[in-house]
């Protein structure tokens, strides 16, 4: 578990002083026991809300007081509003902010950032491109910091995917996870999270674009099985759940677009593809998406996706993840 650094020296405040606070930076530097914590938690508020309108408050307000600060160095739909949605559910408040409009984009530490941001907000969401952004954020702020996508992980995205295998088919414990196309910061969260709750997970794609190795050698030092197999159907074989991702991620050159089409072309999830899956398998996309590149809509739309649900989960799985970090 991340703790606060204790590198501030000034007297803790009465909100400080009034719990424990964590950082949730990657899944695999959180505590499996708080992952399967704040997974159960989340099913739980999301089932309390059922029929209720979507700004309407949650029962309890754990986040009553609270400020919590959204910070973008890059573009986002449903992080941007699921933060701010979930937030405001458990009664508190948030600040949308841009990198570029901050002093952080023109050449204020970020060191210095987070202390600042610290003095006026409880908890800091940020979506930034390098890693070190995120964690020097971390070390710097004495409120708790969320990742919300880095170049190389994103771990409220599989929060919500977790989630979401559960609510449709049961235990993730022991199920093969099949990820097909790029080995990009998504698939990174996925092989974190492999190794945390005990599934098993194949990579197929092109060599090229290989994930990084620690991810993969640290998923099986936890004990799972984690394969490289570059032919999709050998691969998908007996999967329970299948996941792609875009071609090209943010941090990524448009130059190298064609390129990794090209690549990447034998690695689309379609309909022929599912047909190699159990029969019961899920389907995943953390979208954005680019239909008819990485899945075809036929899949996207079809019988075995729960792309939307994933969508939807993202809220409820943040939203646990926010009340772990504040200790409510
Ligand atoms: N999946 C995801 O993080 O989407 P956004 O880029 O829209 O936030
Ligand atoms: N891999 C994608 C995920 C977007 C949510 C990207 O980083 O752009």
């Amino acid at each position: 578990m991340a703790q606060r650094p204790d590198t501030d020296r000034r007297p803790k405040t009465e909100n400080e002083r009034e719990y424990q606070m964590s950082h949730f930076l990657d899944i695999n530097t959180t505590d499996p026991a708080a992952l399967r914590q704040m997974i159960d938690q989340a099913q739980r508020m999301k089932s309390a809300r059922q029929g209720q309108p979507k700004g309407s408050p949650d029962a309890d307000l754990p986040l009553a007081g609270h400020m919590v600060a959204l910070i973008f160095e890059k573009p986002s739909t449903r992080t941007r509003v699921s933060f701010d949605v979930g937030v405001r559910q458990m009664g508190g408040e948030t600040l949308l902010l841009s990198g570029s409009d901050m002093q952080l984009g023109h050449g204020e530490t970020i060191a210095d950032t987070a202390r600042v941001m610290s003095r006026y907000v409880d908890l800091i969401m940020i979506r930034t491109f390098e890693e070190a952004t995120l964690l020097e954020m971390a070390e710097h702020a004495t409120v708790p910091v969320i990742n919300g996508l880095t170049n190389r992980s994103h771990p409220c995205q599989i929060m919500a995917d977790i989630m979401t295998f559960e609510e449709h088919n049961g235990p993730i414990k022991g199920r093969k996870v099949v990820w097909s196309g790029d080995g990009n910061n998504v698939f990174s969260s996925f092989a974190h999270a492999a190794g945390q709750f005990g599934f098993d997970l194949t990579f197929t794609g092109p060599q090229t674009l290989d994930p990084e190795a620690v991810f993969l050698q640290e998923a099986r030092a936890k004990g799972v099985t984690v394969e490289i197999e570059r032919d999709p159907v050998k691969a998908v074989t007996g999967a329970d759940l299948v996941v792609t991702d875009t071609w090209v991620s943010m941090h990524d050159p448009q130059s190298a677009r064609e390129r990794r089409h090209n690549q990447l072309r034998g690695y689309q999830v379609n309909a022929e593809l599912m047909r190699h899956a159990k029969p019961d398998a899920l389907f995943m996309h953390c979208l954005p998406a680019h239909r008819d590149d990485e899945a075809t809509s036929e899949v996207m739309d079809g019988a075995h996706s729960v792309i939307f649900d994933e969508a939807e989960n993202r809220l409820h799985a943040q939203k646990a993840v926010m009340r772990w970090c504040l200790g409510r």
